[in-house]
């Protein structure tokens, strides 16, 4: 990897106050690493939490979604309506042949999302605070509303991988608008998983889109064939703490977590109110729990 081949990476700025430099790293890039944003009691709060929400997850409920015949049809439902709720995911491999969990819970759980930020007040005040408003206003969305949040734990052995893709591809706008938040809540590394980014390449088009097209069966259209140059992706391998943004249009992907290491991580997205949200888009919330910005009081 030649040091120009880096992804952009800052020591977090005092107040959070991005310096034209970062700005302009990020928008050559698509991706902004900051180092030390969140404190580690912060991420062990958010982690301790998450443990505590999968103790009272029992995965015979999502077990049966998976046995039933219409496997397809049902597991679409249990997720495409998860938008405005907490609901678990679990690792593909999690159960053995004999159709029990591989182990404890959360190291066969591939996500749980996509509401928490709203649902539950340690998530809510991980999610909210001056400090991300400044960093979205810097990144110039200053009228963000926080769409999703997901908590990533890409167990030890099992944890999956995951392909190339855009994020504007599921959470789209008009105009688009999608900006990632990412923080590692435990270090990742290439041996557990790590996020790679390719530099750059937000530049280029929004490859597929994906939309519903029946109440609970989505669809995804490929609008560009071309491929990924995966040749020319970078690790952003992250200390606990570290907030990873991104842009909507930003191709990355995970690899496999083969260690003997968790790789917890959360992620927020948000978007610009100012834009149109598509009813066609996957996730739809129930007017009863309206979008909020970072700085909103429930
Ligand atoms: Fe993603």
């Amino acid at each position: 990897m030649s040091p120009d081949n880096r992804l952009p990476q800052f020591a977090t700025p005092a107040g959070r106050r991005l310096t034209p430099e970062m700005v302009a790293a990020f928008n050559e890039a698509g991706v902004l690493i900051l180092e030390g944003f969140a404190s580690a009691a912060a991420c062990d709060a958010v982690r301790t939490r998450a443990l505590e929400l999968v103790d009272a997850f029992d995965p015979a409920e999502v077990r049966s979604v998976f046995s039933t015949t219409d496997q397809e049809q049902l597991n679409d439902r249990y997720f495409i309506e998860s938008g405005d709720k907490i609901r678990f995911f679990l690792e593909r491999d999690a159960f053995d042949a004999a159709g029990r969990l591989r182990g404890r819970k959360e190291d066969c759980l591939n996500k749980m999302g996509h509401a928490m930020h709203d649902l539950d007040p340690v998530f809510d005040r991980f999610s909210h605070g001056p400090e991300l408003a400044e960093i979205a206003s810097g990144l110039g969305n200053t009228s963000p509303a926080i769409i999703q949040s997901m908590y990533i734990f890409k167990p030890p052995r099992i944890g999956g991988e995951v392909v190339c893709h855009q994020d504007s591809t599921y959470i789209y706008t008009e105009p688009e608008s999608c900006l990632g938040f990412w923080f590692a809540l435990e270090d990742a590394t290439v041996e557990n998983g790590c996020m790679y980014f390719i530099p750059g390449q937000h530049r280029g088009p929004l490859k597929q889109r994906n939309y519903r097209v029946g109440e609970f069966k989505l669809k995804t259209e490929v609008v560009d064939t071309s491929p990924w140059p995966e040749h020319l992706k970078v690790p952003a391998e992250a200390k606990k703490g570290t907030l990873v943004v991104f842009d909507g249009r930003a191709p990355h992907m995970s690899g496999p977590n083969r260690s003997d290491r968790s790789r917890h991580a959360y992620t927020l997205h948000v978007i610009d109110r100012r834009c149109h949200y598509p009813a066609a888009n996957w996730l739809q919330r129930s007017p009863d729990l309206p979008l909020r910005g970072f700085v909103e009081a429930a």
